[in-house]
């Protein structure tokens, strides 16, 4: 799937909340496929499993390659280029040659769009 270009961005409607950044429309990120956005400098995946969307930074830390378009199963992605797998829930590294997790961001759904929040 293509990157995602900004969206709107931005903060929720209440404005107390600025943490928040949308991202996608839902719809954009229909089940079993991703998107690749830019927040706050840094290039995130947003994987949608199930229904559930997930974030994680976009850059392998093994050697910095990117997630978005790894294999996804039992909410993990193979990293394309020498397989380490990562939870999606967690950003943590479970196989070599990745020991390191990757940054890991909140999502939830508002108003149909996809907001993430940096851990
Ligand atoms: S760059 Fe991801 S496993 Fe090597």
């Amino acid at each position: 799937m293509e990157p995602v270009d900004d969206v709107g961005g931005g903060t929720t409607a209440d404005g107390d909340d600025v943490s928040w950044i949308a991202v996608a429309p839902a719809s954009a990120i229909p089940p079993g496929d991703y998107a690749t956005v830019e927040v706050d400098g840094a290039l995130v995946a947003v994987f949608n499993v199930d229904g559930e969307y997930f974030a994680i930074e976009d850059v392998c830390t093994h050697d910095g390659g990117g997630l978005a378009g790894g294999v996804v199963e039992n909410h993990e992605v193979v990293c394309p280029r020498h397989g380490a797998r990562f939870s999606l829930r967690s950003g943590a590294a479970l196989t070599p040659p990745a020991y390191e997790a990757v940054r890991r961001y909140e999502t939830r759904v508002v108003d149909g769009r996809v907001e993430v929040r940096g851990e």
